[in-house]
């Protein structure tokens, strides 16, 4: 059938039918409105008619910097109309089931959200197919030049999360809409494609690579990324995908995977997505981690070379089940996601590597809290667990609020309940919510019914509306405690009463202590401490991408000269957003720093990512 509608939209196309019925652009009254729609960051209106499945076929054009083909949508509801969410999209031409060109129109530009695409179905139409361009400038798309690859190939990559992929596909670009996709991707000869689907682990001789995703999956989760990739396997379910230069590196760093899954399986029932791969990106990758369903992208940063940084794996991979499998309904409900999927995280690492190790993992995600509670002011609003994030960028939810204040309450709620009962709670709601997305509301409602109420107390003791919300930390936050970290405090203190930096016992020390450590440091320290330090350390030369950041950040703070040549080597090497954005900003903090740091971004600006440039415009007031 599929095949049928592609092989009339080839005609059609070559016999030049279609193009002549399209309303021109933004002149038809379409809804711009979102009035009618549950998700404030999505025009579509999939109580009427909603997109079940998704055939893209596109050519990768790295010379132009675009994506051109088509995406065939399969729909199900009664509307009239077809509405989906579009973003500096070139709609070309769009063909209906019955071979005929369908009438459209685009809405007028919205800030953050782009444009509707509204498309007349006439009764009876179950699949339409949409001809488009992608922009150069599309924000989901980050173009790499053979510089910018330790390889010297060209690499493409999209980042769909949270409303980017209507930069690269027409869709219903909603949380709360699922589908399930096929692709076929043509790409320049020697790279190969890989997406958050099936995945080829060879190069195809025709340049030509199909991908099937069967679990149907909300928009945020397509996925894509082309380069000189080499695969290597990791276990029975697992491997990685990397350029090939990095993979042995990768490969090693990852090599605990498997008992990752093996660990998720026992705490929250079975993975859902049959194969957990991941794809280690180049340097600019703006994030960590992003969970793209089968194959997790994440950034080289965290090949430390010690395994010390996969907890990021832990949560990427616990996101299969928190985020992937039960998916919050629209970005107010993000710590439906990111909340439950830190807290997971911290139970995989504990399952691997015991309790001390979470402990100091979760103090250090309280500090984050704290900091970030003191950044945007303990009764702001957007402290609460359900965010408003109507006529803004959902982005602004990327906070500590949704990761580190929604683990801490689901840390309570374990401590509350005890935590045999809270794992079955848990078990119980992905097998129930499963390939579903739900709001805050309805996580409530089911938490009321199905463990507070049935267990005398627990609701009082609880305070699930303070902490959903309301502002801050409620006071029945779980404490948390390590005794490692005790240990730290204690040399610190050695050195703060004069101890010098040589005579400090860090034997045995990981890199989550020296995290806490340069975390601790008082806010003045001399040119002679900062020298002691180093020398004794060698923080400026570390390979270890958080414990350089925190110490180069501290290095700012103070004035230290000594390390500017490798701060700069830092932002101009990486674009992951969570380093360069305290970076940049405790530079910004004086004149001469901030002077310094304009200089080292005009340099450094094209090889980010939008979404990072995005950031680090405004610290830096930048205007280009
Ligand atoms: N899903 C997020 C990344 C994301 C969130 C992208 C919102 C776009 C919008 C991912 O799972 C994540 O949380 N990544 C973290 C790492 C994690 C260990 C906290 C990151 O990239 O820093
Ligand atoms: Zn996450």
């Amino acid at each position: 059938m599929r095949q049928d509608i592609q092989l009339v939209l080839v005609l059609a196309l070559t016999f030049g039918l279609l193009g002549c019925s399209a309303a021109p652009e933004g002149e038809t009254g379409s809804s711009s409105t979102m009035t009618d729609s549950l998700d404030p960051h999505s025009f579509a209106r999939p109580d009427e008619v909603r997109v079940t499945h998704l055939a893209l076929d596109l050519t990768v054009d790295f010379d132009h910097r675009i994506l051109e083909g088509t995406a065939a949508l399969e729909f199900e509801g009664e509307g009239s109309e077809l509405v989906l969410d579009t973003r500096n999209l070139d709609i070309q031409a769009i063909l209906l089931d019955d071979g005929t060109a369908a009438d459209f129109s685009l809405g007028e530009e919205v800030e953050f959200l782009g444009r509707s695409l509204t498309i007349a179905l006439p009764a009876g139409t179950k699949s339409a197919i949409v001809r488009y361009v992608t922009d150069p400038s599309a924000e989901a798309l980050q173009w790499l030049s053979p510089q910018q690859t330790s390889g010297g190939k060209p690499f493409l990559f999209t980042q769909s999360q949270a409303i980017l992929a209507r930069t690269w596909v027409p869709c219903q670009d909603s949380p709360a809409v699922r589908m399930t996709y096929e692709a076929t991707i043509r790409v320049p000869t020697g790279l190969m494609a890989v997406m958050s689907a099936e995945n080829a682990t060879e190069r195809s001789p025709q340049d030509i690579y199909t991908f099937r995703m069967a679990q149907p999956i909300p928009s945020y989760l397509l996925a894509l990324a082309v380069g000189d990739l080499a695969f290597q396997s990791l276990g029975e379910r697992s491997g990685v995908f990397a350029e090939p230069s990095v993979l042995k590196k990768a490969a090693w760093e990852f090599a605990e995977v498997e008992e990752m899954m093996d660990a998720a399986e026992r705490l929250y029932g079975p993975y859902r997505w049959e194969r957990y791969d991941l794809l280690v990106l180049p340097p600019s990758f703006p994030f960590g981690g992003m969970e793209n369903p089968r194959l997790t992208f994440a950034t080289p940063t965290i090949l430390a070379g010690d395994r010390s940084l996969v907890a990021l794996v832990a949560h990427e991979l616990a996101h299969s089940w928190s985020g992937n499998l039960v998916t919050n309904a629209t970005w107010n409900d993000f710590w439906l996601n990111e909340g439950f999927t830190s807290y997971i995280e911290n139970r995989i690492m504990e399952e691997l590597y015991g309790t001390d190790y979470a402990k100091m993992l979760a103090v250090l995600s309280r500090q984050d809290l704290a900091d970030t509670l003191e950044e945007i002011g303990p009764e702001a609003a957007d402290t609460h667990l359900f965010l408003d994030l109507r006529n803004r960028n959902p982005d602004d939810g990327m906070t500590a609020i949704a990761y580190d204040k929604g683990a801490a309450f689901l840390a309570t709620m374990e401590s509350l309940a005890g935590r045999e009962v809270w794992d079955d709670f848990l078990a119980d709601y992905f097998s129930t919510f499963g390939f579903e997305s739900l709001d805050t509301e309805r996580f409530a409602s089911y938490l009321t019914e199905n463990l507070l109420d049935a267990n005398p107390g627990l609701a009082d003791k609880a305070r699930l509306e303070e902490w959903i919300y309301g502002p801050g930390l409620p006071s029945n936050i779980a404490p948390v405690v390590s005794g490692a970290f005790d240990e730290v405090d204690r040399v610190a203190a050695a050195w703060a009463e004069g101890a010098t930096a040589a005579e400090l016992e860090t034997a045995g020390w990981t890199t989550h202590h020296w995290l806490y450590f340069l975390r601790g440091l008082p806010d003045n320290l001399s040119g002679t401490q900062m020298t002691g330090l180093d020398k004794a350390f060698g923080f400026t030369t570390s390979g270890n991408s958080e414990i350089l950041c925190a110490w180069l950040t501290v290095a700012i703070r103070n004035d230290y000269r000594e390390t500017d040549s490798a701060l700069e080597d830092f932002l101009t090497r990486v674009g992951r957003r969570k380093f360069l954005k305290p970076l940049y900003a405790e530079l910004a903090k004086t004149e001469r720093g901030l002077e310094w740091a304009r200089g080292v971004y005009a340099g450094a600006r094209s090889g980010y990512h939008s979404i990072s440039a995005g950031t680090i415009d405004e610290i830096l007031s930048w205007s280009g």
